[in-house]
């Protein structure tokens, strides 16, 4: 795959084996739900890692010294309805600042063009990094069109948080967007005819919420 300074690639051995758990046909609701959280919380750890850091002199019970503290432009993450709330709440525990914007977008079964049906983001994003979630990257017309969507409120730095992606979604974010970060645990093989990624793990708002 080309621009892969752009995709990271998260093959962490936990992630690896959670995902295990996701992609079993056997796997039931509850589980499902709270291995996406878990894989949310390991995912944000690394897509976390270039933060900037200011010095801040602390005194401990011992010594005063100067440490690091996180500093820069504020978080928002914005789920992608409806799979992409199942990633929220790993998130929110390691920045419990961010603030949640919400963008509504299905895929027309047809065309497998996204349709938007709702969006509310935080008054102030413009003056915020953004990572969009959403656990598959498939076609990638819903997180192009997502990370359109945040642009026009000005937003100038997005990264995009999938769980699975598919090489023909990678591309296309790629090339419609080549400034966003892609942070994925695998990129599976192919889509089939319907547009799901193969192996994947099938459809994953119907396995979140058990609409199947
Ligand atoms: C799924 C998934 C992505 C989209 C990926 O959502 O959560 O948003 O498909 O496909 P794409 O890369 O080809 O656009 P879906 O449209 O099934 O809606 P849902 O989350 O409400 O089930
Ligand atoms: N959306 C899903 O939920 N699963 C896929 O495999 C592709 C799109």
């Amino acid at each position: 795959m080309e621009h892969m300074e752009k995709v990271h690639i998260l093959d962490h051995p936990l992630l690896q084996h959670k995902l295990c758990i996701l992609r079993d046909e056997n796997t039931g609701v509850k589980d499902f739900r709270e291995v996406v959280s878990e894989i949310a919380t390991l995912m944000c750890y690394e897509a976390t890692r270039d933060l900037p850091l200011a010095d801040v002199e602390i005194k401990t019970p011992v010594a005063t010294s100067t440490f690091k503290q996180l500093a820069g432009k504020k978080l928002a993450i914005v789920p992608v309805l409806r799979a992409g709330l199942g990633m929220v709440d790993g998130i929110l525990p390691l920045i419990p600042p961010a603030k949640v914007g919400h963008i509504g977008l299905y895929r027309d079964p047809a065309t497998l063009e996204p349709v938007e049906y709702y969006c509310k983001m935080p008054g102030d994003i413009a003056e915020r990094d953004v990572i969009i979630l959403d656990p598959m990257l498939a076609t990638g017309g819903s997180a192009s069109a997502a990370i359109q969507f945040i642009k026009n409120y000005d937003v100038k730095h997005i990264k995009l948080m999938n769980i699975i992606a598919a090489p023909q979604g990678i591309e296309r974010v790629h090339k419609d967007h080549p400034d966003v970060d892609i942070y994925v645990a695998a990129v599976d093989e192919k889509l089939n005819d319907h547009g799901y990624i193969v192996p994947g793990l099938g459809d994953a708002g119907d396995r979140i919420f058990g609409t199947k």
